[in-house]
């Protein structure tokens, strides 16, 4: 059994992958600012210890980076600026969150032996031609992309015979999770198939997306954690590679009545990438959610209100960035007593 440091614990990821951890009887610790809040870590059993703190902050300070570090076996870096719109939306942040923290801390458990496993994504290769490999060109074309690259060409930099990092680099995620977001393609689509009936597409919808449901996410990271890599330090982790046009007969099924309306951008989205896992495959990982069944769990958790108010900017994490900064929360730790006081009246089931 492991003791385990999730940072960014709380968000969309980390609310899935730490009961798993918990489950199979490792120990946990999670860090996190708590942007869109801690609560829905409090009631797991066994408890896992909870930081609420920025890591730049922790990095910053030597005796709170060892209390973090403390007795940790693997560190499962998760904590970051996590999409595309709301890394643009202050590229320092991005840059000092997704890079250069993660830098720090990574070298901090390099020094002190700890295992390391970083959630980097697809998003690297930008616009690739067929199917793209671990050994593939990188062509990040967002801050948030550059900002994962930069960090696994450093991690890459990094390993050596007595320290050997994982990265891994996901697919789009989809998927229920304790802490929702509504801005991941599949999971907006579900949104709208739930209560709308249609199904915006942005641009001409022929964009390949490597696509992945949360859970089998978390296991991919569960079975590095308990299986440290052996050769290879990269992996693609993804189940379907999709257009996001291709999308739409999938939500026919689940809501006959969806329409798509095509929504023309002045700016088109040119991300189009689709990649292969037969690494991850060769490495004995093997999803097991579609996304028929991913999306259908969605709609139904909305329809029966287990989601009580997917409408709220909340789920949506460029929106909701923008929101507290522009009530200029610079101060986190006002920022989260702020959104523990939201959370109390939310109705999460
Ligand atoms: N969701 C996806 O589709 C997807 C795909 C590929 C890669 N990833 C990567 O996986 C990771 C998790 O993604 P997610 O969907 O759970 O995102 P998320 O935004 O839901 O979670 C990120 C968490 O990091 C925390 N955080 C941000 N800045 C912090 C800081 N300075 N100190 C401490 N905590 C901080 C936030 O409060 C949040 O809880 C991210 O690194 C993301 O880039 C996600």
């Amino acid at each position: 059994m492991s003791k385990v440091l999730v940072t960014g614990g709380a968000g969309y990821l980390g609310a899935v992958l730490i009961p798993k951890l918990l489950v199979r009887g490792h120990q946990v610790r999670s860090v996190d600012i708590g942007y869109f809040g801690v609560e829905h870590l409090r009631g797991m059993r066994p408890s896992v210890e909870i930081f609420r703190e920025d890591i730049r902050a922790v990095l910053a300070d030597p005796a709170e980076l060892d209390r973090m570090l403390k007795d940790i076996d693997v560190v499962v870096h998760l904590a970051a600026i996590s999409n595309d719109p709301s890394a643009e939306l202050n590229a320092r942040l991005t840059e000092e969150v997704n890079f250069e923290a993660s830098r720090d801390l990574a070298m901090a458990c390099k020094e002190r032996g700890i295992r390391f496993i970083f959630s980097s994504s697809c998003s690297v290769y930008g616009e690739a031609p067929g199917e793209v490999d671990e050994e593939g060109a990188t062509n990040p074309l967002t801050v948030y992309a550059r900002s994962k690259v930069n960090m696994d060409n450093f991690l890459v930099d990094q390993a050596d015979a007595d320290w050997r990092p994982t990265i891994l680099r996901n697919g789009t995620l989809f998927g229920y999770s304790p802490r929702m977001r509504f801005d991941l393609v599949i999971n907006i689509f579900s949104y709208c198939a739930a209560l709308y009936g249609e199904l915006r597409v942005f641009g001409d919808g022929q964009q390949w997306r490597p696509f992945l449901h949360v859970a089998d996410c978390a296991r991919a990271f569960v079975h590095f954690v308990e299986n440290p890599n052996r050769d290879h330090v990269m992996f693609n982790i993804a189940n379907e590679n999709m257009r996001v046009v291709d999308l739409i007969g999938i939500f026919q099924t689940i809501n006959p009545a969806c329409v798509p309306i095509h929504v023309k951008l002045e700016n088109p989205d040119t991300r189009n990438y689709h990649v292969s896992t037969a690494r991850m495959r060769a490495a004995g990982i093997q999803p097991r959610i579609d996304i028929r069944t991913g999306a259908e769990e969605i709609v139904e958790a909305i329809v029966t209100g287990r989601i009580a108010d997917p409408e709220s900017i909340f789920y949506r994490n460029a929106k909701w960035l923008k929101e507290l900064t522009e009530l200029g929360a610079r101060d986190h730790r006002g920022l989260i007593g702020m959104l523990d006081l939201m959370a109390a009246h939310r109705v999460v089931r």
